[in-house]
């Protein structure tokens, strides 16, 4: 896997708005369409990948994945996107990174423990710590380099961006927009750990875990899954989503292109 040769990535995002920009700086795009979806084949730094939008919720998310894999010959997933805060400390404009990922309304109880996803014994699906260790390392860099230049003044001040972090942990998905504070209780009460809402990522990484995947998750908080989600949601989503997601998938591919996995465990993984 020397020089990302070998790596395909897939690169999905719900909205268009959460990937604006990177089909448009791909080196060689050609899109294929299938499913009512496009994919948009090329190169990102130097890394062969292939970009699409899922639309919203599980079902499209997993279908989307699934066809990445299977249709198109990738590698590897990368799901980048906005969340919801599920927790005080992660604030509008961090980070997070899942290291697991949980269906939130997956409950067949009393036949499986809630949050089990029935007959594979598993209700946390773990990312690939590798290729998260990477993604983070790259959301890292973005913070630290470009992030002054890249979100003006203006826009720090109007979404309270002080000085955004990283966090990694769990993702909990579901097909719900949380914007209910008791909602989000109920949530922290059942899965400790919680950082993030969202509606596909677990998807992806049961998709991922059945077909053999190595798979992340990088989510940018958009609002704090309250009563006033919804509107902190579309706005953040408007304006500055985008760039942090062009800015982190730039980076972490011109990584794994100058940076070739070092130790055989990392080689199997990305
Ligand atoms: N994506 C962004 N914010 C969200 C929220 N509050 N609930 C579910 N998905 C989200």
């Amino acid at each position: 896997m020397n020089s990302g040769k070998n790596i395909r990535l897939g690169i999905i995002s719900a909205l268009h708005e959460e990937q604006e920009g990177l089909v448009e700086a791909m080196q060689g795009p050609a899109t294929l369409i299938h499913g009512m979806r496009n994919y948009a084949s090329g190169q990102v730094a130097g890394i062969d990948a292939v970009c699409v939008l899922s639309r919203i919720g599980k079902v499209a998310a997993a279908m989307t994945a699934t066809t990445l894999v299977e249709k198109y010959g990738v590698t590897h997933i990368l799901f980048t996107g906005v969340g919801g805060a599920g927790d005080a400390g992660v604030k509008v404009g961090d980070i997070v990174v899942a290291e697991s990922l949980v269906q939130y309304d997956m409950d067949a109880s009393p036949l499986f423990p809630r949050f089990e996803v029935p007959l594979t014994g598993l209700s946390h699906f773990q990312s690939d710590l590798h290729m998260s260790q990477r993604v983070a390392s790259a959301a890292l860099e973005f913070l630290d380099k470009d992030f002054d230049t890249v979100i003006d003044e203006a826009e720090r001040a109007e979404f309270r961006l002080e000085r955004p972090r990283v966090h990694r942990g769990l993702i909990a998905s579901g097909d719900q927009f949380i914007s209910k504070r008791a909602h989000l209780a109920q949530l922290n009460g059942s899965l400790p750990g919680l950082l993030a809402v969202e509606m596909e990522g677990a998807a992806v990484a049961q998709v991922c875990f059945e077909l053999g995947i190595p798979f992340a998750v990088i989510r940018t908080i958009s609002d704090n899954a309250n009563e006033e989600a919804a509107t902190d949601f579309m706005r953040f989503v408007k304006s500055v989503a985008s760039r942090y997601a062009f800015h982190i998938v730039t980076r972490f591919c011109a990584d794994l292109k100058s940076r070739p996995p070092q130790s055989s465990r990392e080689s199997a993984a990305v």
